[in-house]
């Protein structure tokens, strides 16, 4: 399978989920293509280039030719994503980032879209998988459909804080539940129509339901949603360029050794949709 443009070469890598492309860093740089690549990361979930091998400046440079850059992501535009604490201060929220989840389901506007660049790996795990959450959505049986039309999730930063730390002591929940929550439908109308799943980590309760159904039903449409026919592994290459389509996917990092250097360098598109 593959489709090819004046200077794309794609590659699908599963039926419903990942796509190589191949061109080059100057047709990158140009923008000439960002329409057909975010096309592509539309309905592709997950798209990357491999081995491109560009500096954070041409990170930071091709992201702005597809969308509008998160400020306050660090130094220019780039986010360096790792577990060892002497080079995130963040390490131990970060460690959130090995159960699946989307990125910003507290924010109005949860991110657009993602791109991680291999700086360093680790000699074993680290790899990360993607679902599509649109595929996972349609191929819902009518019953679920119906059942969960109009269901609404709570999400909160202390419920994916249970999976770092299952037996968190007061304080720590005190902190975490200082963190707003936020509602947010379990089926998302996208402005172009298309509907997708929305759960992850943050997901704490269904607004409602009994807490055992409440509970049953998430872990349920997880399972469902990351079966293997939705799911693409990337196994990373140092250099490999890699977007994800946040508003259409979760994702997870395998386990990886926290002093094993693993090393991501990470530029946010702002949301363009909001979520209410
Ligand atoms: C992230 C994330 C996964 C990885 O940057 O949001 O979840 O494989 N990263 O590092
Ligand atoms: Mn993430």
């Amino acid at each position: 399978m593959g489709l090819t443009s004046a200077q794309l070469d794609i590659v699908d890598l599963t039926p419903t989920i990942g796509s190589e492309i191949r061109t080059d860093i100057d047709t990158l740089l140009s923008g000439g293509e960002a329409a057909n690549i975010r096309e592509t990361l539309e309905q592709r979930g997950v798209v990357f280039f491999r081995g491109l091998d560009i500096s954070d400046e041409q990170q930071v440079a091709i992201a702005k030719t597809l969308g509008s850059l998160v400020q306050n992501e660090g130094e220019e535009g780039i986010y360096k994503i790792s577990l060892d604490k002497n080079v995130n201060q963040r390490a131990e929220y970060l460690k959130g980032s090995l159960f699946w989840h989307f990125d910003g389901s507290l924010q109005p506007y949860p991110n657009l879209a993602t791109l991680l660049r291999a700086v360093k790996l680790s000699e074993t795990g680290g790899e990360t998988e993607f679902c599509n959450t649109y595929a996972a959505y349609d191929d819902l049986p009518q019953s679920d459909k119906d059942l969960i039309a109009e269901l609404r999730v709570v999400h909160s930063a202390e419920r994916s804080q249970y999976y770092v730390t299952p037996e968190m002591s007061y304080d720590e929940i005190s902190f975490w539940q200082k963190s707003p929550t936020k509602a947010c439908p379990m089926v998302w109308t996208h402005q172009s129509g298309r509907k997708s799943l929305l759960l992850g980590a943050t997901a704490d309760y269904v607004i409602g339901l009994p807490v055992e159904e409440s509970r049953a039903l998430l872990a349920r449409l997880r399972d469902w949603a990351t079966q293997p026919q939705y799911v693409y592994r990337h196994g990373w290459e140092v250099g490999d360029l890699l977007i994800w389509d946040n508003t259409g996917t979760m994702h997870r990092a395998l386990p990886y050794a926290v002093d094993s250097g693993r090393l991501m360098h990470r530029t946010i598109l702002a949301g363009e949709e909001p979520l209410q």
